[in-house]
C-alpha cells in the first residue's frame, strides 16, 4: 500500500499525552513526505466534512506541532459521542442513533486519504475494526486514563491521572487529620479500579473500593474505627466511580443519553451516607472528576505517547493496519486490534498489588 495522506484522530475522553501522540505523527510522517490532516472530535470530522468546530479539519505541519507536548487535551477536540455506527441525527424532528459508517468511508475517499491512525480506548478500537472492515485502512494507538485495555502494560495519561489523585489524597490526608474527619474521594475508573488503587497506595489511604472487589460498609467501618482507637482519629478512603456494594450495582446519574455511555457517579456520597450514622466521626466526600482528565501529562505520558504515535506510523509504513501499538516493556509492539478489545485490563484481587496494598493495611471492605 503506497501512503500519502494519512489522518489522524483522537476519539473518546481526553487524557493527557494526546498531543504526545499527535506531535510524533506528525512529525514521523512529514519526515517521509506524507500528508496528515488531523480530523476534528474524532470521528465527527469525517461524518460531515461541514462539520465545523473550532478545532477543524486541517492539514498539519510540523510548525502546527511545536510547543504541545507538554499541553493536556488534544488539539484536535474529541468526543465520546461519536460512533459512526449509533451517530445521533435528527430524524423527522426527533433525536435518534443511526449508523452513518458509509459516509465516513465515502468523506474519507472524497478526501484523498490513504489511512487514518485512530488514538483511543476500547470503544475507538472497537468503531476501528468494523471501520477496517468496510475497507478504511487504520493503525490504533491505545489511550485511557483508566488503564483497561489488557493488550499494553500501560496506556499513556493514566500515571498522569495518577499523580493528581495522589495531590489530592495528600492534600486530604492534611484537612482529614487538622477535623478528625473520613475523607472519601472519588476517582475516576468505570470498571477497573487501578487510578483508585495506585493512588491509594501511593497516597496512604486506609480504604480503597473498586469495582473488581464489591465492598461491605462493615469492615470499612471497623478500620475507622480501628484507627481511632489507635490514636489516629482520621481516614483517607479512596472510591473508584465503578464501585459498587456486594449484591448492589454501580451508582450513576440518569439513564443514558443517545450516542453516549451512561455517566457513573455518586457512590462516594452513596458510601458517605451509609458510614456516617455508623461512626462517631464526621464523614466528607470529594468528587474529583474531570480534574483527572486535564493538566500537563508527566515525563512517562510524554515519552509512551511520542514512542507511539512514532512507531503507529511505522506500522502504517509496513502496511501492519489493522494493528494496535502496545507497550510490552521495554518494547513497543504490534498487536491485532481484534486481540487488542477482546478483554479488559481488570485488577486481579488475588494479585501481588492487592496484596501489596492490603500488607500496609489498606481495606478493600471485603
Ligand atoms: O474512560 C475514561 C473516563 O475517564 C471514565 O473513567 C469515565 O467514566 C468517563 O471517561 C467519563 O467521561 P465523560 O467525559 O463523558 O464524563
Amino acid at each position: 500500500m503506497e501512503i500519502r495522506r494519512i489522518g489522524v484522530m483522537t476519539g473518546g475522553g481526553d487524557c493527557p499525552g494526546l498531543n504526545a501522540v499527535i506531535r510524533a505523527v506528525v512529525i514521523a510522517a512529514r519526515a517521509r513526505g506524507w500528508e496528515v490532516l488531523g480530523i476534528e472530535d474524532a470521528t465527527s470530522g469525517l461524518v460531515d466534512l461541514d462539520y465545523r468546530s473550532p478545532h477543524g479539519n486541517r492539514w498539519l505541519t510540523v510548525d502546527d506541532v511545536e510547543r504541545t507536548l507538554a499541553r493536556g487535551g488534544t488539539i484536535l477536540g474529541t468526543s465520546n459521542r461519536s460512533d459512526p455506527f449509533k451517530f445521533v441525527v435528527e430524524r423527522d424532528g426527533r433525536k435518534v442513533e443511526a449508523d452513518v459508517s458509509d459516509r465516513v468511508v465515502e468523506n474519507f475517499r472524497k478526501l484523498g486519504l490513504d489511512a487514518l491512525v485512530s488514538i483511543g480506548g476500547d470503544g475507538s478500537m472497537r468503531i476501528a475494526q468494523r471501520l477496517i472492515a468496510k475497507g478504511i485502512p487504520i493503525v490504533g494507538v491505545p489511550k485511557t486514563i483508566d488503564q483497561d485495555l489488557a493488550a499494553t502494560d500501560y496506556t499513556f495519561g493514566h500515571q498522569t491521572a495518577v499523580q493528581t489523585a495522589t495531590d489530592a489524597i495528600d492534600r486530604l490526608q492534611d484537612t482529614a487529620e487538622s477535623h478528625d474527619r473520613v475523607m472519601l474521594v472519588e476517582v475516576m475508573g468505570r470498571d477497573a479500579g487501578w487510578i483508585a488503587l495506585h493512588a491509594a497506595i501511593a497516597g496512604g489511604a486506609h480504604a480503597c473500593l473498586i469495582p473488581e472487589i464489591p465492598y461491605r460498609i462493615a469492615p470499612i467501618v471497623d478500620k475507622v474505627r480501628a484507627r481511632r482507637a489507635a490514636g489516629h482519629p482520621y481516614s483517607i478512603i479512596v472510591v473508584s466511580e465503578g464501585a459498587h456494594p456486594a449484591g448492589g450495582a454501580q451508582s450513576h446519574e440518569g439513564p443514558r443519553e443517545l450516542g453516549a455511555m451512561i455517566r457513573l457517579g455518586g457512590i462516594a456520597d452513596r458510601v458517605r451516607r451509609e458510614l456516617e450514622p455508623l461512626l462517631e466521626l464526621e464523614v466528607r466526600a470529594t468528587v474529583l472528576g474531570h480534574l483527572q482528565r486535564g493538566g500537563s501529562p508527566v515525563q512517562f505520558d510524554r515519552i509512551l505517547g511520542t514512542r507511539f504515535g512514532v512507531r503507529a506510523v511505522e506500522l502504517l509504513a509496513e502496511g501492519k493496519v489493522g494493528h494496535m501499538v502496545a507497550l510490552r516493556t521495554p518494547e513497543i509492539v504490534a498487536v491485532p486490534i481484534a486481540e487488542a478489545v477482546a478483554r479488559p485490563n481488570l485488577v486481579d484481587p488475588n494479585g501481588q498489588l492487592v496484596a501489596a496494598a492490603r500488607a500496609v493495611g489498606i481495606c478493600f471492605g471485603d
